[in-house]
């Protein structure tokens, strides 16, 4: 039953399905680890404040690789406290702050970006110190309890070991702010925990949760369950090569053992085999080969759901040539 691919791409049900796809959250443990500690940090905080005392705020460190998920899970910790805390950057009162670490990440830029994610206008004239005072200033006008910085592992980098020091400081200083003290969310890759551990005294006051690598053992379990997790939201069969251990191996490996990448690629081919197939697919190591070679412009022998030996192929490399295997040899 041949198709235009095209028929079903504009189909209404099937974007619907496939936009239901890519808000599917998975529970994760290193989550669970994030909300526990966000959560007592929370708790501890509302007490003090309705006891009136004031005491210097712990932090949380998210660590992990590139694609393991942590912008995702951070978005999510957030959206699950909604009812708990105020989180609507558009109103006065919002107890959580997130942004991005800009780049460069000099403090004067770190600053303003703060500023402008406090949503105060920052007119571009003061230093450093004066602009990270008026910061200070601002989170106690709305009441800010958290900031997150995404991309934290930025603030050390491209500087010297005074500027370094100059941001662990300033961090401090915010957790430490004897009139306003908030805590951090620094989210990050895993250069983040040089940083934090360059200073005894900050590496004293942050908790650390790590989103950790996929284990080709230990995880296909799991994995084979979120394909098939996936494939039930969006009412397509799964076909019995994508069923097992050794399909979900590879699966592991081409998401360079991320779980966000993973869960990407699952989207992909779900979304795929949805666009190509409609309703009617039956989910194969097809779509999930032909999404990869899209994406990393691979050849079949260098395609990790194709090749035999894909083990060797780096799936973070784009349009990788490797060393092509001449005539007669084994790929
Ligand atoms: N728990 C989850 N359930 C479903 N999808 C997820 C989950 N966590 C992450 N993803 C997906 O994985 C992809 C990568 O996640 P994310 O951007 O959060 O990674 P990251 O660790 O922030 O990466 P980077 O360091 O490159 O910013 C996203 O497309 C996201 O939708
Ligand atoms: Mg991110």
């Amino acid at each position: 039953m041949s198709k235009d691919p095209q028929n079903f791409r504009s189909d209404k049900d099937i974007r619907k399905t496939v936009q239901s796809l890519r808000t599917l959250h998975i529970p994760r443990p290193e989550f669970n680890k994030l909300d526990a500690r966000f959560g007592s940090l929370l708790e501890q905080r509302r007490a003090d404040d309705a006891d009136g005392v004031v005491f210097k705020a712990r932090s949380i460190m998210l660590v992990g690789q590139s694609g393991s998920g942590k912008t995702t899970a951070v978005r999510h910790l957030v959206h699950k406290y909604r009812r708990l805390m105020a989180t609507d950057p558009g109103e006065e009162i919002c107890e959580y702050i997130g942004l991005q670490v800009p780049s460069p990440a000099t403090m004067k830029f770190v600053g303003a970006a703060t500023l402008r994610a406090l949503g105060y206008p920052y007119a571009g004239n003061k230093q450093g110190p004066a602009i990270w005072d008026q910061v200070k200033e601002q989170l106690k006008r709305r009441h800010t309890l958290f900031l997150g910085f995404d991309e934290a592992q930025d603030l050390a980098r491209y500087q010297t070991e005074k500027e370094r020091q100059s941001v662990v400081n300033t961090l401090k200083s915010m957790m430490e702010n004897s009139v306003w003290p908030v805590s951090l969310l620094l989210s990050g890759m895993p250069g983040l925990k040089d940083i934090v551990n360059q200073d005894a005294q900050l590496a004293r006051r942050v908790d650390p949760v790590e989103i950790g690598r996929l284990h080709s053992l230990r995880d296909v379990g799991p994995v084979i369950k979120i394909v098939q997790k996936y494939a039930d939201r969006a009412q397509i069969d799964v076909a019995t090569s994508v069923k097992n251990e050794a399909f979900a191996m590879r699966l592991i490996h081409a998401a360079d053992y991320q779980f966000g990448l993973l869960a990407e690629i699952v989207v992909l081919a779900v979304s795929h085999a949805l666009f190509t197939d409609g309703f009617d697919a039956k989910l194969g190591i097809r779509h999930f080969a032909e999404i990869y070679s899209e994406r990393n412009g691979a050849e079949a022998w260098m395609n990790v759901f194709i090749a035999e030996d894909y083990g060797r192929i780096n799936p973070r490399k784009l349009l990788d040539d490797g060393d092509k295997p001449k005539d007669g040899e084994d790929a």
